[in-house]
């Protein structure tokens, strides 16, 4: 057994920002207190992996391991760790769920205090770190850090899951397909009958105009700049289909032509300032309900108050609203119940070797997700 030992494995490390990952030897550390040793079985590559390594510019964030929507097997377990063994099938979450902190007691709010500690404050760059590679620290990108073939979490931000779930599928579940599915159900709130509009057709946002078709829209626009993405959006319940390069007036006015005056809800999956602005101005007056979900903290978006005087809510989400350790299992279950639909964001898989393909693919736009065995 392994247990109690360090392990040497094979990690993609992120030496510094605008680089190629370098496959490398790592070690990892058992497990200390309340944390679980987990070997990573499947990994996505999300864009906020993209956005560490390219826009993000916490250069102190490096060297680094990024990738943070996968699923594994936990390897060993710390002392205190009573909910999981050696054996379970599970999720890593960069968002905790503690179930002490004021904000996890509350319904209110899935943030957990802990995680703004641990990741969010230090602006994604990362937890204490459990991993070295050549002598060096590496940081464990928001806690997690999956582009690895074992990583160390905290037990609060582990998801047991089905022993029955693919984990080559379920990974995604981890992150792109909870976050655009709750921004539009759980944060939107979208209600049956409504018009919706969401803006970037990647996972996220596939799965946000996947969220608005559960939760009963009558018409989701689909809004993106690269037409490739048309047909998987209609997939997965769009409507119609909006291309803004097509149009030589603001995409907000196309909108509100197409659906008297402007959208019910509108949902920003892209991490532009513009494109948010634009999703505000898309929503209706006297209750259009605009949802930020698209990260950014290199620019500040612009908005006009009375956009909002007239009725408007501007809202942010992060995790799809998702209490984590909780809304991961009931996901996983919903896509074996055949209820979610996970499979169709899987457009490439490769092994984690080929992390750089990887990335080429996503920077161009041609996949929707890649998963890596590990
Ligand atoms: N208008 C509309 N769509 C755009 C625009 C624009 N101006 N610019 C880019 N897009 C589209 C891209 O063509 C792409 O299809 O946005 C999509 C983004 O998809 P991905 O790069 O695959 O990103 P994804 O992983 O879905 O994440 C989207 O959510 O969680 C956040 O950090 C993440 O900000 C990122 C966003
Ligand atoms: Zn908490």
């Amino acid at each position: 057994s392994t247990a109690g030992k360090v392990i040497k494995c094979k990690a993609a490390v992120a030496w510094e920002p605008n680089k190629p990952l370098v496959i490398e030897e790592i070690e990892v550390a058992p497990p200390e207190a309340n944390e679980v040793r987990i070997k990573i079985v499947a990994t996505g590559l999300c864009h906020s992996d993209l956005y560490h390594l390219y826009e993000g510019m916490h250069k102190d964030g490096f060297p680094t391991i990024l990738g943070h929507e996968a699923a594994g097997i936990v390897e060993s377990i710390g002392p205190g760790v009573t909910e999981f063994q050696p054996g379970d099938k599970v999720i890593p979450i960069f968002l905790s769920q503690c179930k002490e902190c004021c904000f996890c007691k509350s319904p209110k709010t899935n943030q957990c205090i802990v995680a703004w500690k641990r990741v969010i404050m230090e602006s994604l760059v990362g937890a204490e770190s459990r991993i070295t590679c050549k002598g060096k620290k590496i940081f464990q990108f928001v806690g997690t850090s999956t582009f690895s073939e074992y990583t160390v979490i905290d037990q609060i931000a582990v998801a047991k899951i089905d022993p029955a779930a693919p984990l080559d599928k379920v990974c995604l579940i981890g992150c792109g397909i909870c976050t655009g599915y709750g921004a539009a159900v759980n944060t939107a709130k979208v209600d049956s009958g409504s018009t919706c509009a969401v803006f970037g057709l990647g996972a996220v946002g596939l799965a946000a105009v996947m969220g608005c078709k559960a939760a009963g829209a009558k018409r989701i626009i689909a809004v993106d700049i690269n037409p490739e993405k048309a047909d998987k959006a209609k997939v997965l319940g769009a409507t119609n289909y909006v291309n803004p390069k097509d149009h030589n007036k603001p995409i907000h006015e196309v909108l509100a032509e197409m659906t008297n005056g402007g959208v019910d809800f509108s949902v920003e999956c892209v991490g532009r300032v513009d494109v948010m602005r634009s999703a505000l101005e898309s929503c209706l007056p006297a209750w259009g309900v605009c949802v930020i979900v698209g990260w950014t903290q290199v620019s500040e978006v612009a908005i006009q108050p009375t956009d909002l005087i007239a009725g408007r809510t501007l809202k942010g989400s992060l995790f799809g609203g998702f209490k984590s350790k909780d809304g991961v299992p009931q996901m996983v279950k919903a896509y074996m119940d055949k209820k979610l639909q996970v499979d169709e964001f899987i457009t490439h898989n490769m092994t984690l070797d080929q992390i750089n393909d990887a990335i080429e693919l996503m920077k161009l736009g041609k996949c929707i997700r890649t998963v890596m065995n590990v």
